[in-house]
């Protein structure tokens, strides 16, 4: 790659131009979008796991209808994703290999258990919302699929992190019992949820040239910090209180300062050594096994469908 192709590379993303499939593209910036696509791929499909796992046992059929559409959609995000990676010329078979082979990483917050329903009620709230505040920048993303793929997905979040925080209104609303379920809930997931956003800005391998790149528009850091200022009066209006005593209003740089993260755990739990992560990849591969079945059927059928439009 000559320095002229780059720079004319540069010059188009620094337009504002989107970059579509058949451009002529650095290899840097190909790999850079299949790692950070595939990965958020493996996060939809891995999460659907914690909350899989509460469908069955949802307090109320309207609780249980808006949880199985959730899960759903998350099906649904983790197969656009796939396909906006596959336009960068990888196949899906070879990115969920490496989702299964262990290879390829996937958002730390899954491999942390849904034990209550609070927690299912906090994971829409937070986790979803994290998401959001992450996302909606990725419809600015400089690569065409990636970006446009954004667009529903964002609108689908939006509607997962308000049934969360509705399930937390009504628990807050209850029993003390309910209210401390709500609390013990946010005790276990604020921490990991600020860790969604990455390590520190200094410590984040791929930012400079990613934000140079216009694959990402902020810093973990900066929308870290903004997930913060915008939640914390959501907790505020619940009536709990965050599990940080350091947490406290900087009037001059007009948010919120914050205790330090654990980094010790986070890189524990993307190593795979968090309380889910054996779970959570037995389960993909035991999905993958038992639905072999259905793969080879439907290439069967798009084969004979294929050899019949030649005849
Ligand atoms: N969990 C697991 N791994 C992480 C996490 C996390 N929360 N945060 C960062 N990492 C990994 C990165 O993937 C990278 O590893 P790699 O070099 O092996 O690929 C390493 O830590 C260093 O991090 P960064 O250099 O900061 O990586 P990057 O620039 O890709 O930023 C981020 C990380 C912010 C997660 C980015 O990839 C992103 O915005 N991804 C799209 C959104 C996404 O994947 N969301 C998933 C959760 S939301 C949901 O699914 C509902």
């Amino acid at each position: 790659e000559d320095e002229e192709f780059l720079a004319a590379f540069q010059a188009r993303i620094d337009a504002e131009l989107k970059i579509e499939p058949n451009d002529p593209m650095p290899a840097g910036y190909r790999k850079t979008l299949v790692r950070q696509i595939a990965q958020h791929a493996h996060s939809e499909i891995v999460g659907m796991l914690p909350e899989g796992n509460w469908i069955t046992r949802a307090p109320t059929l309207r609780r249980k209808a808006a949880l199985l559409a959730k899960v759903q959609d998350e099906g649904g995000h983790g197969l656009y994703l796939y396909s906006a990676a596959e336009t960068l010329g990888v196949s899906r078979e070879e990115l969920v290999g490496q989702l299964l082979s262990g290879k390829a990483k996937y958002s730390s917050i899954f491999n942390y258990p849904a034990i209550t329903w609070a927690d299912i009620g906090t994971i829409g709230w937070l986790v979803d919302g994290a998401a959001i505040m992450n996302q909606i920048p990725l419809c600015r993303c400089s690569f065409g699929p990636y970006a446009r793929a954004m667009i529903r997905v964002c609108k689908e979040e939006s509607f997962h992190q308000r049934q969360g925080y509705e399930i937390m209104l009504t628990l807050c609303k209850g029993s003390d019992e309910q209210k401390a379920m709500a609390q013990d809930a946010l005790d276990r997931w604020w921490w990991p949820s600020l860790m969604m956003f990455g390590p520190h800005d200094a410590d984040s391998t791929h930012s400079d040239q990613s934000m140079a790149w216009k694959i990402k528009r902020f810093t973990n850091d900066e929308l870290r910090q903004k997930f913060i200022d915008a939640t914390v009066p959501q907790a505020e209006f619940l009536g709990l209180t965050m599990p940080d005593p350091d947490l406290k209003w900087n009037e001059e740089k007009g948010g919120y300062d914050h205790g330090e993260i654990d980094w010790d755990e986070f890189w524990r739990v993307v190593k795979g050594d968090g309380i889910c992560n054996r779970d959570r990849m037995k389960a993909r591969r035991k999905a993958h096994d038992d639905n072999t079945w259905v793969r080879e059927a439907a290439l069967a059928y798009a084969e004979k469908t294929a050899a019949r439009e030649t005849a």
